[in-house]
This record gives structure tokens, C-alpha cells and sequence, in this order.
């Protein structure tokens, strides 16, 4: 169901910390439990290992928290379950998302690319596409962010992506994931002579590489998780950028039910109406190494990790590389 941008009667008190330092902590957490299980062949297992070490580790941020994007309702999740409430209920009041392993597959099989991630805004800024499971996106840098369009052709949004970078359509790069709903996209793509990066899971990394400058990815497009939109939102209002989410129903029936629930099947929300306000906090860690962030590197007693960490207000990407010792690191967690 649609929700309000803002709720009424929220107050706009600017968050004077950067959260975004306290939330590294916590993704860093995710990743570092989840890797201790890659390459086992179960999903499960790593993301259960990172909601563990997350929720943990959340519960040390003074705030009060609301997770809006987590695993699911309480009967379904212990923990990090959607309307939980997380922090010592000290003000902010923030809404929370978290994917603890965005690529759960891509980690249970050692491959490139999971990672673990966590967003915060405002109490009320976060856009909750309650029963959407899948979003259709478009996602692309600062240069690019005024001249997409999610209602348009593909070619027309390519095109107009190469002039707003100054390139040849054939320099334009689009991220897409290899799956079967997407072989008409990946078919009018190629029609127009831009290239293509398949990839098997993990398109928050995708729309966040689509983002920053200097990457080998000009643009996502495609249908992926609609929470996975959501805080991809949140990532490219610190980075700059755009994205646009469409609700895009898996059958007849879920079109239907979405439609009698009030859901706006035709509706382009853009980044600031998936997460708004002016603070906007964001942490990802890399699980395994990627194009973006390299992975969990396991030492004796410890770990070191590669975090990317960033805040709407400021602007200020962080890549944060962390080296953990685990014969401290327990006495800190279990004093
Ligand atoms: P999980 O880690 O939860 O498995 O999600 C991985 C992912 O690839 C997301 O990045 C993406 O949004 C979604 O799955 C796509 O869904 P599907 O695999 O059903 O096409």
C-alpha cells in the first residue's frame, strides 16, 4: 500500500550525527558472519548468520528505530522482522531497511558480489512497497539522472543516457539480471548497440555501481526485488543520481490483488518519493569480493573488510576498509 512521503505530525529536526559510522559497524557484522559460511550451499544459513550479528550489533546505536524493510513479518522472522523496533528509543526516530546479504545465492556458492546492507532515514521518509515483491527500474549517475524516463522506449532512455555522457551508444553499459522475464529487455538493448553485463543476483550493488563515477556500469535496468529498490534509492540519494521504481505484478492475480489493496500499478516513483528527507544514512559491506567492494578476507583470529558508507547531507562517500580481531572483538561483544 501507497504510504505518505512524510507522515503527518513528523518533525524535520535535522540528525546531527552521521549514523552512517555507526552503521558500518553493523553491516560489517552481517558480512563478517555471513562469509564464515560461503561456498556451503545454503542461503539460509548466511542470512540468518548476518540478521544474527546485525540485530546484535544494532542494538548498540542510540536511536529509535523502526525496521520498515527487513525479513519479513514477525511470524515469519525473529528478528529484523518488519515493525520491529530497534535502539534504547532515544531520539531520531528513524526508519530502517536492511538486506543483511543482498546475493544470499551468489555467497552460499563463493561467488562475486554479495553484500551486506543497511539504510536509515527519517522516521516515515521510507517508501514501503507493502505486497510488491518485484519493482521494474531504472538507475543511472548524476549526469543522467534528469533524462530517464521508466514510461519510455529502451532505446529512447539509452540514447538519451549516451548524450547526457557525451558518448557513442556502443560506451553506454547497462547492467541487467540474467533472468528469463528479461529477454525482450536484453533484446531491445542489444537492438541499440549498447552493451550489456549479465548478472545472476544482487542488483543493489548494480544500481549503486550504475551511480558512482568511474565504474565499468552506466545504467541498470530491469525487474528485481522491490525492497532491493528501496534501498537502492536510499544509496543514490547520497551518491547523487536517480532511480525510477514501477510495482510490476509476477501474474494476473497479483495484479489484481495489488490493485484491489490500493497499490498504483501505473505509478513512477522516483528517488526522493522512495526515501526522502534531508538525512539519508547508508552502509554496505562487501560479503565476497566484487567489482565494488572487495569481500571478507579472513586472517588468523580475524577478518578485514572494504565498506562503502555514505550520508545524504553531506555527500561524503566513504570507503572504509576495517581490519578485526576476533579474540578482542569477542570481549567487546559479550562484556
Ligand atoms: P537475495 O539475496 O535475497 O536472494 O536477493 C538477490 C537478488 O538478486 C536481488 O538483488 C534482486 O533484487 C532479486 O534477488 C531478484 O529476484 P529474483 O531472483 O527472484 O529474480
Amino acid at each position: 500500500m501507497t504510504q505518505p512521503i512524510a507522515s503527518p505530525g513528523v518533525t524535520r529536526q535535522p540528525i546531527e550525527r552521521n549514523l552512517a559510522m555507526e552503521l558500518v559497524r553493523v553491516t560489517e557484522a552481517g558480512a563478517m558472519a555471513a562469509a564464515q559460511h560461503m561456498g556451503m550451499g545454503n542461503k539460509e544459513l548466511v542470512d540468518q548468520a548476518a540478521v544474527d550479528a546485525m540485530r546484535f550489533t544494532l542494538d548498540g546505536i542510540s536511536m529509535d528505530g523502526v525496521v520498515v524493510i527487513g525479513e519479513g513479518e514477525k511470524d515469519e522472522a525473529p528478528m529484523l522482522y518488519n515493525g520491529e523496533r530497534i535502539g534504547d528509543g532515544t531520539p531520531p526516530g528513524v526508519d530502517i531497511a536492511v538486506d543483511p546479504i543482498d546475493g544470499t545465492t551468489l555467497l552460499s556458492k563463493g561467488l562475486p558480489g554479495a553484500i551486506s546492507v543497511i539504510a536509515m532515514a527519517g522516521r516515515g521518509m521510507m517508501h514501503v512497497p507493502e505486497g510488491v515483491f518485484y519493482m521494474d527500474k531504472i538507475a543511472v549517475g548524476p549526469e543522467a539522472a534528469s533524462v530517464i524516463d521508466l514510461d519510455a522506449p529502451v532505446a529512447d532512455n539509452l540514447h538519451a543516457v549516451a548524450r547526457a555522457l557525451g558518448r557513442k551508444i556502443s560506451e553506454v553499459t547497462v547492467i541487467v539480471l540474467d533472468r528469463s522475464r528479461h529477454q525482450g529487455l536484453i533484446e531491445q538493448i542489444r537492438a541499440t548497440g549498447a552493451r550489456i553485463k549479465l548478472i545472476s543476483d544482487g542488483d543493489v550493488i548494480a544500481g549503486i555501481q550504475a551511480a558512482l563515477p568511474n565504474t565499468s556500469v552506466d545504467v541498470l535496468l530491469g525487474i528485481g526485488g522491490a525492497p532491493e529498490g528501496v534501498i537502492t534509492a536510499a544509496a543514490i540519494r547520497c551518491t547523487g543520481g536517480a532511480i525510477l521504481c514501477r510495482a510490476w505484478p509476477r501474474t494476473d492475480e497479483e495484479r489484481e490483488q495489488l490493485a484491489e489493496s490500493g497499490v498504483d500499478l501505473a505509478r513512477v516513483y522516483d528517488t526522493d518519493e522512495l526515501v526522502g528527507g534531508e538525512d539519508v544514512f547508508f552502509a554496505a559491506t562487501g560479503a565476497s569480493t566484487g567489482e565494488v567492494l572487495d569481500g571478507v578476507r579472513f586472517t588468523a583470529n580475524g577478518a578485514t573488510t572494504q565498506s562503502l558508507v555514505m550520508r545524504s547531507r553531506s555527500g561524503t562517500l566513504r570507503w572504509i576498509e576495517s581490519v578485526h580481531d576476533f579474540t578482542r572483538l569477542d570481549k567487546v561483544r559479550f562484556k
